[in-house]
């Protein structure tokens, strides 16, 4: 298949890279130089030390896509969290308007995509200095990884062969900007809604594996700052970050 150099909406200013360690490590690395500014998006075709959520590495072999966008949200460090769930309903419209219809998608909390039982795409973000933020996101296009906690899959093994990298880029930055401008104008209320609207496991049991424990209970919702509620037989347990498993 040929490659073609993707076009996002005319406010990114795409970075494209062969290989690079990590797409959030460069973007950082440009930021701190005085080199990128504010919706710059580094793309990479590979990545030989990718990272994911929680200290754990994230496969990046050529094929997937690997972006991380520099962002300055101008909102209190605590509602940055809220920009995770906005990639999430970003990735999940952008998965819906590439693959067939009738695959079935889904959030699962914090910020990870689903496609069926398995995860298909998931988002990294984090701060740089105090006003900046790097919005890592991986959505695995042609490969998945064996062997992982949770089940992973792909657009090509859930039967979407002709989906392109350049192609999803291009889908998740419109539906990116198109949520991140409904968050700015309208705060984390309809983002929490239409996220809830896709979420896997809601009001169902689910376990949540934290560091030390595993905590069960029924997920009834998501607090106003993206904290998820777990209702136990103790009460409302309200858990910040961790693993989510279903039944
Ligand atoms: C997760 O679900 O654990 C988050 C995965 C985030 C992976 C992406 S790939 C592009 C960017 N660069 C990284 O090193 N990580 C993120």
């Amino acid at each position: 298949m040929t490659s073609r150099t993707p076009r996002p909406p005319p406010l990114y200013r795409l970075v494209c890279l062969d290989t690079v360690e990590s797409t959030n490590d460069e973007v950082k690395r440009l930021a701190e130089d005085g080199a990128a500014d504010e919706w710059t998006l580094v793309w990479a075709r590979a990545q030989t030390a990718g990272r994911g959520r929680r200290g754990r590495s994230w496969d990046s072999p050529e094929g997937n896509l690997y972006c991380s966008l520099l962002l300055r949200p101008a909102c209190p460090p605590g509602q940055a969290a809220e920009i995770g769930f906005v990639a999430g309903l970003a990735i999940y419209d952008a998965i819906g308007s590439l693959v067939l219809p009738g695959l079935e998608a889904w959030c699962k909390w914090p910020n990870d995509v689903l496609l069926g039982d398995a995860k298909v795409a998931g988002v990294l973000l984090e701060t740089l200095g105090t006003d900046w933020l790097v919005l890592g996101v991986g959505i695995n296009v042609a490969h998945y990884p064996a062997n992982t906690d949770f089940p992973a899959t792909s657009l090509w093994e859930q039967g979407s062969p002709g989906v392109t990298v350049e192609d999803m880029l291009e889908a998740f930055c419109r539906h990116f900007l198109a949520w991140y401008n409904r968050w700015r104008a309208e705060g984390f209320g309809p983002i929490r809604a239409h996220w809830l609207q896709r979420a896997r496991g809601l009001d169902e049991e689910i376990s949540v594996r934290l560091p030390g424990e595993t905590v069960t209970g029924i997920f009834t919702g998501l607090d106003d700052d993206g904290t998820l509620i777990l209702e136990g037989p103790d009460g409302d347990r309200r858990i910040a970050a961790g693993d989510v498993f279903f039944r």
